[in-house]
């Protein structure tokens, strides 16, 4: 009875590690909420975790462990501590840093800051992508670069977990959106709300963004750029925020810092995003989904039996939108 079904990992590696198989249910300790998973969402983190290469893997200690971050459910009990949920109410939650994951499981306990309650207008398979990636879109967007109305703002990887997310904030906060990615996924990516799109593939994206009159951030969701690869593009007092932590970016974060700390007249400005589980964020976005500015485009679902094929389809980098895992049916 104090089982539950997991998709976990014994040790760092490929597809082999991955095991789907039953788990003690986890303790619910005194400020946490213990969630009847019933979708999961799937993350680079989760496998990148599995290869052993999770920047944040120390923070994840000791084997076994159950992979994934985010979920959307009902939570099934309280600890004592807990005041804004109870029994019964529908979730969604991104596990915190020191949470040891465990998404990818018919149970996950959670610090209730971590929580907020669900959208009323999206069911548990659209709402479990709101976490990781959609936590990371409005932190980006809103704090680290501090997007404003009338600004241009690029996404590059607009069509991923991260990038159709930033697409639709990106709206919300009132900007003009460009959306970077391949043509195949163009036309969705306008239905979400790109004023403009342009193709990685076949345009320079630097040349076509300064041609149009440049932009005030570039949000690189995807991680494959640096700010002085895009410093052709960007407006005076122009930002550059990116997912990834390279050595590059890591660089440029250090030299653009005092002109962010001075606000220093046309100077640029390099950013990175660490998302932070934070329920109130979530919170924000669930007022969003109710109020028909936020939408999540499901790229596929998996059972929880199919984590492996899940984790392999994450680490194409195609998936259109989110990967999703069905918990329960
Ligand atoms: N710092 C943080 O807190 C944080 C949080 C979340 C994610 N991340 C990181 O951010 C990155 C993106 O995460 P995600 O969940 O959005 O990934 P994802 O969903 O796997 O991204 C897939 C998308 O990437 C696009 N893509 C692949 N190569 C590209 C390229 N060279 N240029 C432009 N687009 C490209 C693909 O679009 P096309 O098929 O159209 O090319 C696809 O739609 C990952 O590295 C992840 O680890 C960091």
């Amino acid at each position: 009875m104090n089982q539950m079904l997991a998709a976990y990992i014994e040790r760092f590696g490929g597809d082999e590690v991955v095991r789907v198989e039953p788990r003690p249910i986890p303790e619910v300790g005194p400020s946490q909420v213990l969630i009847a998973v019933h979708a999961a969402a799937v993350n680079p983190r989760d496998w990148l975790l599995r290869d052993g290469r999770y920047v944040f893997r120390s923070f994840v200690v000791g084997f076994p462990k159950v992979l994934g971050s985010d979920v959307a459910g009902v939570v099934a009990a309280v600890g004592p501590r807990v005041s804004r949920f109870r029994p019964g109410d529908e979730v969604v939650a991104m596990q915190t840093t020191l949470g040891q994951m465990g998404g990818f499981a018919e149970y996950m306990a959670v610090h209730e800051r971590a929580v907020a309650h669900e959208p009323r207008s999206a069911d548990h398979a659209h709402c479990a992508g709101l976490g990781v990636a959609g936590l990371t879109a409005l932190q980006a967007l809103r704090d680290d670069v501090g997007l404003r109305g009338h600004e241009r703002v690029a996404i590059l990887g607009a069509s991923g977990g991260v990038g159709h997310y930033a697409v639709q904030v990106g709206k919300y906060l009132g900007a003009q959106v460009i959306g970077v990615c391949s043509g195949a996924n163009h036309a969705w990516v306008r239905e979400l709300g790109a004023d403009e799109v342009i193709d990685y593939r076949t345009q320079d994206v630097v040349g076509a963004l300064a041609a149009s009159g440049g932009v005030d951030v570039v949000f690189d969701a995807i991680g494959k750029s640096s700010l002085e690869r895009v410093r052709g593009c960007l407006r005076a007092g122009g930002r550059y925020v990116s997912t990834v932590p390279t050595g590059e970016n890591a660089r440029d974060q250090l030299r653009s810092t005092p002109t962010q700390l001075l606000g220093m007249p046309g100077g640029l400005v390099s950013r990175m995003v660490l998302c932070r589980s934070r329920g109130a964020d979530l919170a924000v976005l669930a007022s969003m989904v109710d109020a028909g500015g936020l939408r999540t485009v499901i790229d596929s679902v998996y059972p929880l039996a199919q984590t492996r094929d899940a984790l392999a389809r994450s680490r194409t980098q195609r998936a259109r939108g989110k990967i999703i895992l069905a918990v329960r049916s």
